[in-house]
């Protein structure tokens, strides 16, 4: 008997069904015996957000201040796991403040060290320099991260910041404006995240998990995009700078917040195709210098 642990925070419920997805080729197979963990917060976060709620989490989130969680069950913290699934989503360049806090809760620990671990995402789209973040809260677990499955919105990044903005404000995954695509990861990947449970479960009846990240990535679960790295890598000096700015003025904050919500929408809308441009132009180049390394990386673990 193999058990597996999956855990899971989720707002809209987006990554809960994928937790599903995943889970039921492990319902279907009698070696296995899984259990559910869902992290959850002493004070919860709005959803649907409120514009100001949305911007004000940022400094928080970015600069990685864990907040109190409830305590898992104590199945969950009794049970002695052989593999954990962790689902985990992106907030601000950095594993959202639930996922965060509960990696550095003094449960972590306990739970995780020693333990085999497959991260599965379930972001708008900038996934990379969070999953490098969520390696150290693992690694400071003493844990073992044998996969990554990293699921997207694979429209356009600027379309994709439209309908995700619609869809945390409003509570609902619709249709923007009648005419923009649904937001966040389709439904028909989120319905066929069981072919990532049929890959893990012989790796994990084996107890040996080599090469389980590249049948992963065949299979289509990570999709490495140079521009979105970049912007990822550039984003997060610029955050680190907005971050502290905010949280060494607290007397200023609310204006600094409304300052940053603007800055947010100018760097997305106004610099990124400029750079984007550049960067198609230089990708020859910047393959071999920069991008080449940089898909190996993200696409191993
Ligand atoms: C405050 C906030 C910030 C976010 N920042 C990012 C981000 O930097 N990169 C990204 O790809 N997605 C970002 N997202 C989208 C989330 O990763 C996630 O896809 C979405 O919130 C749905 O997750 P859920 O399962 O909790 O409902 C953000 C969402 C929120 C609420």
């Amino acid at each position: 008997m193999k058990k597996v642990l999956f855990i899971y925070f989720s707002q809209s419920g987006q990554l809960e069904e994928i937790a599903n997805s995943v889970a039921r080729p492990f319902l279907e197979d009698s070696e296995m015996e899984i259990d559910f963990y869902e992290i959850k917060m002493v004070h919860s976060f709005p959803f649907p957000w409120t514009s100001h709620a949305f911007f004000n989490t940022f400094p928080e989130t970015f600069q990685q201040i864990p907040e109190e969680i409830l305590p898992p069950p104590p199945r969950v913290l009794e049970t002695d796991y052989n593999l954990i699934i962790f689902h985990y989503q992106v907030w601000y360049l950095t594993p959202s403040i639930p996922i965060n806090s509960f990696l550095k809760s003094k449960y972590a620990k306990d739970m995780l060290a020693g333990k085999p671990i497959v991260t599965i995402s379930g972001s708008r789209n900038m996934w990379a320099l969070a999953q490098d973040k969520m390696k150290i809260l693992l690694q400071t677990n003493g844990a073992t991260l044998v996969g990554n499955i990293a699921l997207t919105d694979r429209h356009h990044n600027l379309i994709s910041v439209v309908t995700i903005v619609d869809w945390m404000f409003s509570g609902i995954k619709r249709r923007a404006y009648g005419f923009f695509p649904k937001p966040g990861v389709s439904e028909r990947e989120i319905q066929g995240a069981d072919k990532y449970g049929k890959i893990i479960i012989p790796y994990l009846k084996k107890g040996i998990f080599d090469g389980l990240q590249r049948e992963l990535v065949e299979a289509g679960a990570v999709d490495y995009r140079f521009f979105l790295v970049s912007m990822d890598q550039k984003g997060n000096r610029m955050f680190r700078i907005w971050s502290s700015l905010i949280l060494r003025n607290p007397s200023k904050r609310r204006r600094l917040v409304g300052i940053f919500k603007y800055y947010v929408v100018f760097a997305i809308y106004g610099i990124s195709p400029i750079v984007y441009l550049i960067e198609l132009f230089l990708y020859p180049l910047l393959y071999f210098l920069k991008y080449r390394k940089e898909k190996e990386h993200y696409e191993g673990i």
